[in-house]
């Protein structure tokens, strides 16, 4: 497949090998999880935001399989690395916590455990933060860094943002405050208190229509100063998604931001910032903190990253043994090399930069029409509102159609997310495929 030319080709779609792979998968799938009508042959050619389904259509990948390729298909950089190393057993659990699987970091044969945890602290050390803990998914390093928090600050009370998403497990569920099937009938941490996070980035305290803020300043101070209902000291942590994903790609407007760095500064709070879809450069910073005034006291990522981490300065983390462990933190060895090398190939190719410059020509040659109420993104983390969901819904499936591939989110967003090495010509033929979609659509 040539990257320089290639384009979507689609017979049909899904196509009949499609439909049956997904119907196998629903035999033993459990019936609440998902699979996208598209089934990939791994072994058919792919190249960047490319890939070819098994039924020999060739696709346009602008999900980045919800952040979690950022390098996107047959990365050749990723590629030639992980063929350099000579493993006995690729499959060897990385074992961050009971063995040490490979040598010091720079000196090891193949980046494992003590290469990652050593480029995580390299890419986090301008917040103060040296020290990490691997775990396997977002959730996890969700879980983690809110167990440290509550044991560094012995704090009752945390505070979570409307629209948050943080995971699916008890602790970060009840975090969440986007969808309620994520919560319904499940038991939570109890004293989780949540204030509006904000939902148009030009706001500010005079044209904030969010609820955030209020004539004496914003609902988070009010909720924690004098007469408040939250006693500050009492706080163990507040955890914000620097750019809300599943919430619905919502961009906080400046003012929101300094107003939520002040108050946190002001009451000394522990902050945790959910990097788990905004971070790996995904927004054209390393982590999406980096555009913000607030400095997070723990990161939380994952996706990207193959594995899950929890990064924070080393007095945040217990000290006592056993307090944090995972049998397979850090994944298996080639998760863990794949991890390191992503972040290599983001900083050595400058694709934070990259990440800048197109999605800053997504938003200026994109044009949807009167159906976009908005196109908004930091980097290549891009979504497209529509007027109605059913209008995006409708605009996905003729995307589909098209041969491109996009994700919903919030009640009426499309998410676009291209490998963070998307070239001129791809962000031009994707925004030309969605634009015929949403005329399609129309
Ligand atoms: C912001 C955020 N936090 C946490 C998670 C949970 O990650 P995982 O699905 O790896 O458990 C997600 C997943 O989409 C996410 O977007």
């Amino acid at each position: 497949m040539d990257r320089d030319s290639v384009e979507p080709q689609v017979e049909k779609l899904p196509g009949e090998r499609a439909r049956k792979q997904v119907a196998d998968h629903h035999e033993t799938a459990a019936p609440s999880t998902y699979v996208y009508e598209f089934v990939w042959d791994h072994t058919a050619p792919a190249a960047g935001p490319f890939c070819t389904d098994v039924d020999g259509n060739v696709l346009m990948d602008f999900t980045a399989h919800v952040g979690a390729a950022p390098l996107g298909y047959d990365n050749p950089t990723l590629r030639e690395r992980l063929d350099e190393f000579d493993l006995t057993d690729p499959t060897k659990i990385a074992g961050q916590d009971f063995y040490a699987a490979s040598g010091p970091p720079g000196d090891a044969p193949i980046p494992g455990p003590a290469d990652l945890m050593d480029r995580l602290v390299d890419v986090s050390d301008h917040y103060g933060m040296d020290t990490v803990f691997l775990s396997n998914s977002g959730a996890e390093a969700v879980e983690n860094a809110i167990k440290i928090s509550y044991d560094h600050t012995a704090g009752k009370y945390a505070i979570t943002f409307e629209g948050a998403f943080h995971g699916r497990t008890l602790g970060a569920l009840s975090l969440n405050r986007s969808k309620e099937v994520y919560r319904r009938r499940f038991p939570e941490i109890s004293a989780v208190h949540d204030v509006p996070f904000c939902t148009d980035r030009t706001c500010d305290p005079g044209s904030c229509g969010c609820g955030f803020f209020v004539e004496d300043g914003s609902r988070l101070r009010r909720m924690l100063g004098p007469g408040g209902y939250v006693n500050p000291e009492e706080v163990a942590y507040v955890i914000v998604e620097p750019v809300q994903g599943e919430g619905g790609y919502r961009f906080p407007s400046d003012a929101f931001v300094a107003e939520l760095a002040a108050v946190v500064d002001d009451h000394d709070l522990l902050l945790v910032a959910d990097e788990i879809q905004s971070g790996m450069g995904r927004t054209g910073t390393f982590w999406a903190s980096d555009h913000y005034p607030f400095d997070p006291d723990v990161i939380a990522a994952a996706k990207a990253l193959r594995v899950g981490a929890t990064i924070a300065s080393e007095d945040v983390f217990p000290d006592a043994e056993s307090r944090l462990s995972s049998t397979w933190g850090a994944g298996d060895l080639l998760a863990c090399a794949q991890g390191a090398i992503t972040i290599d190939v983001i900083r050595e190719q400058g694709l934070t930069g990259n990440a800048r410059e197109r999605g800053r020509q997504f938003r200026e040659t994109f044009d949807g029409g009167s159906a976009v109420t908005d196109v908004r993104g930091k980097g290549l983390m891009l979504a497209v509102e529509f007027d109605t969901k059913t209008r995006r819904d409708d605009v996905m499936d003729a995307a589909f159609a098209r041969g491109l591939l996009t994700l919903g989110c919030g009640r009426k967003t499309l998410r676009v997310l291209p490998p963070l090495d998307v070239t001129e010509r791809e962000i031009d033929l994707g925004a030309s495929l969605l634009g015929a979609a949403v005329d399609a659509a129309s």
